[in-house]
């Protein structure tokens, strides 16, 4: 016998995506259904108003993206074939270990029968490039799109994985501002894209967001997303060249993810604020020294622009290649340098 909690039927797709979010589905174990209620098997008791029930869950016996790949490949090439990848709504995107692009089609089905939600796979078939941040991508298996839903923290995101630049990766990181920001607060995102981090903090917190960005087909899911999520009004999408559209001296916080570049466009986020204020600065940083010169630099184009700065908190978001880190600082602007 193991822990299962009892749902109504017409709730469990609902629970189901909060048990798999909150790593509580008992995996490998099969659902069972009595009357008008669904079962799910779980690991722990959730924090839910649903009934905690014992019962003898089944076991389904599913195999794994390993399982499939060790029908075609040896065990070293299996191991070579990295465990993670990147989903966005329904669509996959692979990394293919050099040697192994023969056998892509075959690992990209292997991922499809293994991901009954996953519907496309692709690979990645370039670095992240160009003023819009967008990555090629070719296509290996399943259907052949690049329009998904994708969701996070409670938001949907449509978009284009062809024509915009989106990464999953992100989803702690936005989480972590969404908590920095208080009520009624007024944010400027300059390189909001879909949307991940503005509309959150519309939705949650009652900002008013200035969302920017230069890729008219990120503004037009921005759009569309606004709407999806209901907070038209709040999240003002805006067309064109940050410097050029960015409106000036409204904002409490400024948000610049656009970690290759953000030191060019330091003074558009001072000129965004009302005076003081909170920017998170998004950089690629050496390994060897993540915020020393960073934050040097940010200190001298500050005091060139008249302003100081304390910084308040400083992290790594994610590597970045083998030698390089996305890192984040959290800096408080002050009037006097
Ligand atoms: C790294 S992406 C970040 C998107 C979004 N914040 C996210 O987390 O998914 C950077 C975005 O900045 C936009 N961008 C690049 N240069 C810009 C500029 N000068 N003004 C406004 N947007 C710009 C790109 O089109 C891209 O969507």
């Amino acid at each position: 016998m193991s822990l299962g909690v009892r749902v109504p039927e017409r709730e469990a797709e609902k629970v189901r995506r909060e048990l798999v979010a909150g790593g509580l589905l008992e995996r490998g174990r099969r659902v069972l259904r009595e009357g008008g209620f669904v079962l799910f098997p779980v690991k722990g008791a959730p924090l839910l108003p649903y009934e905690t029930v014992q019962r003898e869950f089944e076991a389904t016996e599913r195999k794994t993206f390993q399982d499939y790949l060790r029908e075609f490949l040896g065990e070293d090439e299996v191991r070579e074939v990295r465990r993670s990848f990147d989903v966005i709504g329904d669509l996959a995107i692979l990394e293919i270990p050099d040697g192994l692009e023969g056998r892509e089609v075959e690992i990209a089905r292997a991922l499809l029968r293994a991901h009954k939600a996953i519907r496309g796979v692709f690979k990645k078939g370039s670095e992240v490039r160009g003023e819009e941040r967008v990555r090629a991508l070719v296509h290996l298996a399943g259907e052949e799109r690049g329009v998904a839903v994708h969701r996070e923290h409670g938001c949907r995101y449509k978009m284009d994985i062809r024509k915009v630049y989106f990464s999953p990766r992100l989803g702690y990181e936005r989480l972590r501002v969404l908590e920095r920001v208080g009520r009624g607060e007024t944010v400027v995102d300059l390189f909001a894209g879909v949307g991940p981090f503005s509309i959150p903090l519309a939705k949650y917190r009652g900002a008013k967001v200035y969302a920017v960005d230069i890729n008219p087909v990120a503004v037009d899911y921005l759009r569309e997303n606004v709407k999806l999520n209901k907070v038209e009004g709040l999240v003002i999408p805006l067309l064109g060249d940050c410097r050029v559209v960015t409106p000036r001296g409204v904002a409490d916080r400024v948000i610049m993810n656009l970690p290759k570049r953000s030191l060019e466009f330091l003074d558009v986020a001072l000129g965004a604020l009302k005076g003081g204020g909170i920017i998170h600065l998004y950089a690629i940083a050496p390994r060897e020294d993540l915020y020393t010169a960073l934050e040097g630099e940010v200190r001298k184009a500050f005091q060139g622009l008249g302003k100081g700065m304390e910084v308040l908190e400083r992290r790594v978001v994610r590597p970045y290649s083998p030698r390089q880190y996305h890192v984040v600082l959290d800096i408080k602007v002050t009037s006097r340098s």
